[in-house]
């Protein structure tokens, strides 16, 4: 089955004040000189199936200047269902419908979507921060496991709590220890779920990088914890660690300390792949992503691509498209290049032009 977003409605996003749009079922091009609002369009329907900003912005970033209040309605269709998603954002709170109803588990919402999305910063999967990496096995598991979404969160509270207390002037060791069961439950329960994942997103990897004409069998990747996956194992390891904890004022051992380690022949990535080698790896990531979600839910993604002229090189991006062409996905692709327009001769055009968006 293959999702397809019907219509989107975005009102006070970034600088889209008001934005309706019926996309094409298959593939629809979106054209713009630069600041014009093409990014924001992508990150407004990714934000929507995922309720994070792949830019990692803040809520208060996304909502437009001198508004009060973004709010956006998506139609998703797949098969024979349809679905209705409605995000409203303040700068205080968030509110959050499926089909009209708050959702009662986060897989349900969450799972009701699946996006892939490519963009320039992508390069940053190799070369930056281990959240970015942590974030893209996130973004897959909330979708595909009862439960991870409602992990995240409750590891991050008891995460932050922890931490306040490693933080105060004279820490006590049992108020430090009373998080030690949280932790170790929702702690141990995400590590296994993202070692589960990495292990399937590793021949997806390899898959899609032979496909890109990258050397496939030269990618590889591996989650890297010092947590164990046994939650009373784990509980034992945090009290071990409790004086590094409290030399660092903060807590150690945990998902949030956790790296996806990218290896490139052998050597880690950032350090030894090329400019074009990064971008190419991230890609592979990208659509291993796709391929997993789709193996997962039996549901195929759409596909949002920001920015194509700039981020490949025109065979890549030749092979990017036949390769999604043959997938059936839905595709948004956005370019400051009208000549791109000739790699998707049967897109559905939109012009983007300081905040609007219309056909043609
Ligand atoms: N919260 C916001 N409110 C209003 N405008 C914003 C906000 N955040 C960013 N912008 C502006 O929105 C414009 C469009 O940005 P972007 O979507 O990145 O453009 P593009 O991708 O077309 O180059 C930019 O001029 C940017 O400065
Ligand atoms: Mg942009």
């Amino acid at each position: 089955m293959t999702l397809r977003v019907s219509k989107l409605v975005v009102r006070g996003f970034r600088n889209l004040a008001a934005v309706a749009v019926e996309p094409d079922p298959r593939s629809n091009l979106f054209v713009g000189a630069n600041g014009q609002g093409k990014t924001s369009l992508l990150e407004a329907v990714d934000f929507v199936a995922t309720l994070r900003s792949f830019r990692g912005a803040t809520r208060s970033q996304l909502i437009g200047h001198g508004v009060a209040q973004a709010a956006a309605r998506m139609v998703v269709e797949g098969g024979e269902s349809e679905h209705e998603f409605r995000v409203t954002l303040d700068r205080k709170t968030r509110e959050v419908s499926l089909d009209g109803k708050r959702p009662e588990r986060a897989v349900h919402y969450y799972g009701a979507a699946a996006c892939v999305v490519f963009h320039p910063q992508d390069l940053d999967l190799v070369r930056g921060a281990p959240d970015l990496r942590r974030r893209l096995l996130d973004r897959i598991l909330v979708r595909v496991v009862d439960g991870y979404g409602e992990a995240l969160r409750s590891y991050a509270r008891a995460l932050k709590s922890r931490n306040a207390v490693l933080r105060s002037a004279t820490p006590d060791p049992r108020a430090i220890a009373a998080y030690d069961p949280m932790l170790a439950r929702y702690g141990s329960a995400i590590i296994r779920a993202r070692l589960a994942l990495t292990d399937e997103l590793l021949p997806a990897a390899r898959a899609a990088a032979d496909d890109i004409a990258l050397s496939g069998s030269e990618v590889s990747i591996a989650y890297r914890t010092k947590s164990p996956t046994d939650a009373e194992a784990y509980r034992e390891a945090l009290a071990r660690a409790i004086d590094a904890d409290r030399a660092r004022m903060s807590t150690t051992l945990g998902p949030h300390a956790d790296d996806v380690v990218i290896k490139w022949s052998g050597r880690v990535a950032r350090d030894v792949a090329s400019q074009g080698q990064t971008r190419a790896i991230a890609l592979a990531l990208r659509l291993a992503e796709l391929e997993v979600l789709r193996a997962r839910s039996g549901r195929t993604p759409w596909l949002l691509l920001d920015d194509v002229s700039s981020e490949l090189d025109r065979e890549r991006t030749e092979r990017l498209f036949a390769r999604i062409a043959s997938l059936e996905a839905q595709l948004w692709v956005t370019t400051t290049d009208p000549a791109i327009a000739a790699l998707l001769p049967s897109a559905t055009r939109f012009t983007v032009h300081a905040g609007n968006v219309t056909r043609g």
